[in-house]
């Protein structure tokens, strides 16, 4: 099953603030998510892994796990401290000393121009993505990196997540509208991004010959909870506004027609300006990279959300409920679900029919140092096989599926729970409150996922 794999890029991602730390070294400006606050106990962006320092000792990590691509983003305040105007050269320096190590390794670099840090200056004086200065700025960041590296990269995904963007208040910066007026302010969100998403496009396939460009989608595969005609219809409004509106926006520049009625009729349709139209219709997405860890289901919304689902997965047209029969752990809440991965695929590719890219799927677990240097994460280990033995199929049933960049290289700061919530092949010796030696350790996934990935070159 494995062999014969030889052009599939296996790969490994990771996120600018998840891994780099030096928050505010190196003419690096601040970002959302350094400014956020973040529980007691918990750590910050301050060192995180400490990859800024450590890089070098991380990608041969890199290089002897075999891996074919590696995904990491660039940090748009170490580009442009303020978001716009001054160009940090110490930044542009260090990326592209990464950028060269790892063709060097001959591993591709899979860049993600904007991973949820967004720079706090532009939230100060445009309100982050509800103002159309924010499109402005980040063409200009996105121009800048295809000029600079564009001879040299050649996948690119444009936003990581506008999912999760446009609902999360730590990531958009956007804290102080009362409820009825963010959840308005979460479409216009949605909606600047994706005009600043053309635009990076634009750029993309004018500067980077033989590019790649698309959006990485935080996908939610949702099923109906029952048989039920109502149920049926809740998980597919669900999986309509949650999944597809975003990518109709970056693939075929419009949100889809129900979409547009429930959000006209709700009086949370975005605003838009006439030449808008010329530009969300004139690029789009050349592949479609997405995210995917677990499934949920929905169910007819009955007049009430008492759910104890994240906010964003609330509305009046569906109730977001757990998937019964996927397999929960400690972290892992939602159930996993390797079929899932599998019918993601089935309906991005007939929808879109356009290259598809997994860019994250990984199993969280408060991993254990053992005093011999070991970690044994036989979890993590069966999550991820079982899920790539989905994405064989789905392979060998003809959909180009051109790889699979599991989430994560290293342990990382995750999106909201620090350093408890591990996904790493690699271990960092640190907690969320004690830094200790921050020294790395492979853990067995580490030397599975090694040995797989030589046995698909035989
Ligand atoms: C994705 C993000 O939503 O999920 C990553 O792109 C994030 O940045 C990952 O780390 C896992 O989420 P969390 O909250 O468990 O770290």
């Amino acid at each position: 099953m494995i062999n014969e794999r030889k052009d599939f890029l296996f790969g490994a991602s990771s996120s600018a603030f998840q891994i780099e730390g030096a928050n505010k070294e190196a003419g690096k400006g601040l970002s959302t998510v350094d400014t956020r606050v973040v529980k007691e106990g918990i750590a910050d962006t301050s060192v995180a892994s400490d990859f800024y320092h450590r890089w070098e000792e991380d990608l041969a990590l890199l290089k002897e796990l075999g891996v074919k691509s590696f995904r990491f983003s660039i940090s748009w305040p170490r580009i442009y401290p303020e978001g716009e105007g001054k160009l940090n050269q110490e930044g542009l320096d260090f990326y592209e000393k990464i950028i060269d190590r790892l063709l060097e390794y001959g591993i591709e670099p899979l860049v993600t121009v904007y991973h949820f840090d967004l720079p706090q200056n532009l939230v100060d004086k445009y309100n982050g993505w509800l103002g159309r200065e924010t499109i402005y700025a980040y063409e200009n960041y996105a121009k800048t990196l295809f000029e600079y590296f564009g001879e040299k990269v050649k996948y690119w995904i444009s936003i990581n997540e506008p999912l999760m963007v446009m609902y999360s208040k730590d990531f958009n910066g956007i804290r102080k509208l009362n409820d009825a007026a963010y959840q308005k302010a979460n479409y216009q969100m949605m909606y600047h991004m994706a005009l600043a998403e053309k635009l990076a496009f634009k750029w993309c396939h004018h500067l980077v010959p033989g590019g790649k460009i698309g959006p990485a989608s935080a996908f939610q595969n949702i099923y109906p909870a029952s048989a039920s005609a109502k149920d049926v219809e809740a998980a597919m409004t669900a999986e309509e506004l949650l999944s597809f509106t975003l990518l109709d926006l970056s693939v075929r520049g419009s949100i889809p027609n129900r979409i547009q009625k429930m959000l006209k009729d709700q009086d949370m349709y975005p605003e838009t300006e006439e030449e808008d139209a010329g530009l969300l219709h004139s690029e789009s997405a050349d592949w479609i990279c997405f995210n995917y860890y677990a499934s949920l289901c929905a169910e007819e919304y009955r007049g009430k959300d008492d759910s104890s689902m994240p906010p964003f997965f609330r509305s009046k047209f569906y109730r977001i409920v757990s998937n019964p029969m996927g397999n929960q752990s400690e972290w892992m809440i939602f159930g996993t679900d390797s079929v899932g991965l599998r019918l993601s695929i089935y309906k991005l590719w007939q929808r879109y029919n356009l290259p598809l890219m997994i860019t994250e799927n990984g199993y969280a677990n408060s991993d254990e140092l053992e005093e011999t240097g070991e970690i044994h994460d036989q979890d993590r280990i069966t999550y991820l096989q079982e899920h790539l033995e989905q994405c064989f199929q789905a392979i060998d049933e003809g959909i180009p599926l051109l790889g699979y960049s599991p989430w994560s290289f290293l342990d990382s700061l995750s999106g909201r729970e620090g350093f408890a919530k591990r996904y790493g092949f690699v271990y960092v010796n640190r907690t969320d409150q004690d830094l200790k030696d921050l020294k790395r350790y492979k853990k067995d996934s580490f030397y599975w996922y090694q040995q797989l990935i030589q046995e698909s070159e035989r």
